[in-house]
């Protein structure tokens, strides 16, 4: 069986830099037309220059080989983030939005930001510019539980803000939790979230269950089966505030095979195949089009892709590794055989 989909964008990838960033992003050009690049690199991309140098790096190497594949930036807000700045940004067509790293969240965000009033004027900013804010969503505070902290955060934090700047446009990444995906629906227009392949298939069991899986390990953590099922709903509810998101993460495997293993899932050679399959279990393969290639164009007010790919059901298996500068790097599920194939290309 074969399914043409208008060709779909990718609202959250880390493609990261140098060797790296010419071993990964192939993989996403391969299916996404367009992809918001996130901006934790070290140093982090703070400024418009910086992330317009970032672009042309991404550009380079992802269309070497012909490809017409368009990296939307995004700015790393940090405390010192100036008004500026957001202002100059919110008028580049290829700068998307700023992303808030709340400091110590994950990997990278050490210059994120310790509270929202330290860039209250920041935010201000983008609230009158309409310029998206696109949060990873956690507490920091040592004593919240890893498996709370965003649903602490949804209400702790994104609930006040949004009271106070109810214009805000906020896209809570990678959401995990039923709480966050109600909060979503709660929120109205201006507020929607991306969803990850592996929140869609995966639960903490996965990850834990038999032995620690490194590879399922990312940030925020898969959670329990519950709240996979809310993701799964509202994925497939055809609302228009969920929309896909990878959040592809590489780091190299001696790095996710280690005593302290780096968060991040890299599916970016496997994700169209792995939404596919989370859509075609739950019985919403007529649902995977406007997910993908259609909600998130819409909220950030971009024109739909007109071209289209190709998926057709037939059993392949999903390499053990590829190549990661000198080093190998492991796809979400790896050595895996999945039902959906995206065939246009390779
Ligand atoms: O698992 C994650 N990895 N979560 C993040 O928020 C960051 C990402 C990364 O950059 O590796
Ligand atoms: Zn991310």
């Amino acid at each position: 069986m074969r399914l043409s989909l208008r060709k779909p964008d990718d609202w959250h990838l880390h493609v990261r830099d140098g060797a790296a960033l010419n071993a990964v992003v192939r993989h996403t050009a391969r299916q996404f037309q367009r992809a918001v690049i996130m901006p934790n690199l070290v140093p982090p991309v703070v400024t418009v220059d910086q992330a317009l140098a970032y672009r042309e790096r991404v550009l380079a190497a992802a269309n070497s080989g012909g490809a017409q594949f368009e990296p939307l930036m995004t700015l790393y807000l940090t405390e010192k983030t100036s008004v500026e700045d957001i202002r100059r940004a919110a008028g580049e067509a290829t700068i998307i939005g700023a992303k808030l790293y709340p400091a110590g969240a994950t990997t990278n965000s050490d210059a994120g930001v310790t509270s929202l009033a330290a860039i209250d004027d920041v935010l201000a900013v983008m609230e009158e510019e309409q310029f998206p804010l696109l949060v990873h969503g956690e507490v920091t505070a040592s004593h919240v539980d890893v498996f709370d902290r965003e649903s602490n955060f949804v209400s702790g934090v994104l609930d006040p803000l949004l009271r106070t700047r109810p214009m805000l446009r906020v896209v809570v990444e990678h959401v995990t939790t039923r709480d966050a995906v109600n909060f979503v629906r709660s929120a109205g227009d201006s507020v929607a979230a991306t969803i990850t392949p592996q929140h869609l298939l995966f639960d903490r069991n996965h990850l834990l269950v038999g032995g620690v899986k490194p590879h399922l390990y990312c940030l925020p953590v898969l959670k329990r089966a519950s709240d996979r099922e809310a993701l799964i709903e509202a994925a497939t509810s055809g609302e228009s505030s969920f929309f896909l998101g990878t959040d592809s993460a590489p780091h190299a495997r001696s790095t996710k095979e280690n005593a302290c293993g780096c968060a991040g899932c890299f599916s970016a050679p496997v994700a169209m195949e792995l939404y596919a399959e989370a859509f075609d279990r739950a019985g919403a393969m007529d649902k995977l089009e406007a997910f993908a290639s259609e909600y998130g164009a819409r909220f950030y007010g971009r024109p739909l892709n007109t071209q289209n790919i190709t998926l057709e059901k037939s059993p392949w298996t999903v390499p053990d590794v590829y190549p990661f500068g000198k080093e190998t790097i492991v796809p979400l599920a790896a050595g895996e055989t999945l039902a959906w194939r995206c065939v246009d290309h390779e």
